[in-house]
């Protein structure tokens, strides 16, 4: 792979959407080829992965059961990694997801508490043939803080699951953080622009890797 692939984790409202639109600025204005996508979703409206972003953040799909929740975000994620994610790394890009695989480890796995970790897992390497991150951001805010930011515009389907839920997908987080911690950096709340510097001092080391592999 001769690509950069960075993902960005976190709980719902941690400001995972603005600390890529800066990275992807400060990459863009040295030169490199940045492409930016988010998951669950796709690329272009309408296409399958923005519908199935559609039925998974429908709070009127309350009854989706836990094992076809985590099928369709792996759907997703499929689709993006074959379609996308490794044309774009092949070509020497550097790929920044806003969330990956490991939202389904913290979210579907340690927050739903009815699959075992181990099972995502499996899942994600199906799903996406065993592409691992070059970096994975977390950005850990307090579940309390985050769900009040996300949901002041109204809840989806995610948002709506409850206080609990997102304490375990916290601990979810910090989990895998402890497990691959030369993966995944946690980054704690801070000023926005002290976000960014952390969040640069992380990748500005990997830029040398790029073309060479
Ligand atoms: P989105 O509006 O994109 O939220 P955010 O800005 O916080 O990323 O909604 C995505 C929601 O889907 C979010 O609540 C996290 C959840 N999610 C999972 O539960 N599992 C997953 O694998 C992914 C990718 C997202």
């Amino acid at each position: 792979m001769a690509g950069l692939f960075i993902t960005f984790e976190g709980g719902d409202g941690s400001g995972k959407s603005t600390q890529i639109a800066m990275l992807a600025e400060r990459l863009r204005a040295l030169g490199h080829d940045v492409r930016s996508f988010r998951e669950p979703g796709g690329v272009a409206a309408g296409d399958a992965g923005e519908r199935i972003r559609d039925i998974l953040l429908d709070p009127v799909n309350a009854d989706l059961g836990v094992r076809a929740e985590l099928l369709l975000y792996e759907a997703s994620r499929a689709q993006l990694t074959e379609q996308h994610y490794r044309p774009a790394l092949d070509a020497g890009a550097i790929v920044l997801c806003d969330r990956y695989a490991d939202s389904s480890v913290a979210y579907q796995g340690y927050g739903r508490a009815v699959l075992p970790v181990a099972e995502v897992q499996e899942l994600n390497r199906i799903a996406t043939g065993g592409l691992v991150p070059d970096l994975t951001l977390l950005l850990d805010v307090d579940a309390a803080s985050g769900l009040a930011q996300a949901t002041s515009a109204g809840a989806d389907r995610l948002e709506a699951a409850g206080r609990e839920f997102h304490e375990r997908v916290r601990e979810g987080y910090l989990e895998i953080a402890r497990a691959e911690p030369g993966r995944v950096k946690v980054i704690g709340r801070a000023p926005v622009e002290q976000v960014a510097d952390e969040i640069w001092s992380h990748v500005q080391p990997l830029l040398s890797r790029i073309g060479r592999e």
